[in-house]
């Protein structure tokens, strides 16, 4: 069994994050004991030091060695993605976890909400999936529409191209964040998986604060909406048919 705990948007800033929410989200991810923690973006509301020192002592609090965190815009703002990459290291990175392949990719641009990867990290992509693993890419921004968020807006500017290129790729797990609501679509045999928001006071409609839980065995996967008390909602049960 491989564990994936999926967190995002945790604006932990005063005033943008509840304290304890923040602390049931440590404790239940810790019961979890998640083989790989992967965190896409938006640690910060201002992109700020303080900010940055309270994330990371935050995130070096959950039990897992096996770590991705991408940056996202709001992480971005004020020359934040310099303090991103002096705390947390490279903005876009490729990490191989036994059999797991996890890229993760900076979408964010310096003040700037909108979501964007570009051509030039295009073919680096596609050479850090290798056949025979399981396939898994991470960005802050929702690669597609987000139901209850209203207008839609800031989605990858290239969101069609990267799309195109991820199912070329054969890419088992998309996982984005952003919009804080969670939400999972099928597309092409890959699963594109939100997150909603880990524990900021900013929620939508009547959603509340959750991160996901991707389990693994064989040939079946689970992805469970977890909320901050621990309890799991199942939300996807999938058995991975053979191709013919
Ligand atoms: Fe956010
Ligand atoms: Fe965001």
């Amino acid at each position: 069994m491989i564990r994936i705990v999926h967190l995002s948007d945790l604006h932990l800033s005063d005033g943008y994050f509840l304290p304890d929410t923040a602390e049931a989200v440590i404790e239940s991810v810790n019961d979890i004991t998640p083989d790989i923690l992967v965190i896409t973006g938006d640690l910060t509301q201002y992109g700020s030091y303080n900010e940055y020192r309270n994330a990371e002592e935050w995130i070096g609090r959950i039990e897992c060695r096996n770590r991705v965190i991408v940056p996202g815009n709001h992480d971005s703002r004020n020359v934040g993605y310099l303090l991103f990459e002096e705390i947390f290291g490279k903005r876009s990175s490729s990490h191989s976890f036994g059999r797991v392949t996890v890229v993760g990719v900076d979408s964010s641009q310096p003040d700037v909400d909108d979501g964007h990867i570009g051509r030039e990290m295009y073919d680096w992509i596609a050479e850090c999936f290798r056949p025979g693993e399981i396939r898994v890419f991470a960005l802050h921004h929702h690669l597609l529409p987000v139901p209850m968020t209203g207008r839609e807006r800031q989605i990858p500017v290239d969101a069609g191209d990267v799309l195109e290129l991820l199912c070329r790729c054969d890419v088992d797990l998309v996982l984005c964040g952003h919009k804080h609501v969670p939400w999972v679509w099928r597309l092409n045999g890959m699963l594109v998986v939100n997150a909603g928001t880990a524990c900021s006071k900013s929620i939508k409609a009547r959603t509340t604060h959750c991160y996901n839980l991707i389990e693994m065995e064989d040939e079946r996967l689970w992805i469970y909406r977890v909320f901050p008390t621990g309890k799991r909602e199942l939300i996807v049960d999938l058995m991975n048919e053979p191709e013919s």
